[in-house]
């Protein structure tokens, strides 16, 4: 089957755009208002958008009266975000913090999350969260879609400093991915847990890894694996 969304003619009940793009990790962002109330929510309409120096995005859409999301207008007026890692062992309090709740109602409380301060703002973060990106807010890029509810606040914010739950560091110093059991995104209501990982890399020349190599040593960051990975 094929179909053209702006000709809202797909044949199947449900819409599968967003089905089309997954697994969607979900940037579990939390952020506080001028008067200090603290906010909460998941966004999969998120991702990096590059390595040195790390920044992320995520797209919040505006409801259908026009107005922003809390954690946008957050962002912005204080300067700071987090992201939060969203894992299984999480996955009841992500759902429970996406509800529409008036702003001085703190989703940390509606679903019993304990929390810790940021070291580098007063923004609250997931204590149990295995991963913690603390964010600078760079940018705010208003994308016009059909309607209000089609139109996103597409939020920038450069990672300033990283927190990673040590128990989730390999004796190889990696990331341990399958053991945090993060949730992604899939269409519909649907969700999957990262617990399969498989590797593989690019294959290069040895002058290409070389002058790849001397790149990644001169950045901020150090190489991924022997190549450049992204
Ligand atoms: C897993 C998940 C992913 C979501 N992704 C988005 C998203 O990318 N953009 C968005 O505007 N809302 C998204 N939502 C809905 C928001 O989390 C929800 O509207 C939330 O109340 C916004 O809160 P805020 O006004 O406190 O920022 C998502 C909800 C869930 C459960």
């Amino acid at each position: 089957m094929k179909y053209d969304p702006q000709e809202n003619n797909c044949p199947l009940p449900y819409t599968p755009f967003r089905s089309c793009v997954v697994p969607r990790p979900i940037a579990w962002i939390s952020s506080i208002d001028d008067k200090g109330n603290e906010n909460l929510a998941p966004f999969s309409q998120c991702g990096i958008i590059t390595f040195d120096p790390p920044m992320v995005m995520f797209s919040a859409n505006h409801y259908p009266t026009g107005q922003r999301k809390d954690s946008a207008v957050n962002a912005e007026k204080n300067g700071w975000f987090v992201w939060n890692m969203a894992t299984e062992a999480l996955k009841d309090a992500v759902n429970i913090s996406a509800m529409i709740v008036p702003s001085d109602q703190s989703e940390f409380e509606l679903a019993g999350l304990a929390k810790v301060k940021a070291d580098l703002s007063d923004v609250p973060m997931v204590k149990d969260s295995p991963c913690q990106l603390e964010c600078r807010y760079v940018s705010t890029t208003v994308v016009q879609g059909n309607g209000e509810l089609g139109t996103v606040d597409v939020i920038i914010g450069e990672v300033i400093r990283v927190h990673i739950n040590d128990d989730y560091i390999t004796p190889e110093g990696r990331v341990d991915i399958d053991g945090i059991r993060p949730i992604a995104r899939m269409g519909y209501i649907d969700y999957t847990v990262i617990n399969n990982s498989f590797s593989m890399e690019v294959p290069m020349t040895e002058e290409i890894r070389k002058i790849m190599n001397e790149i990644m040593a001169g950045s901020a960051n150090k190489p991924v694996t022997a190549g450049e990975e992204k």
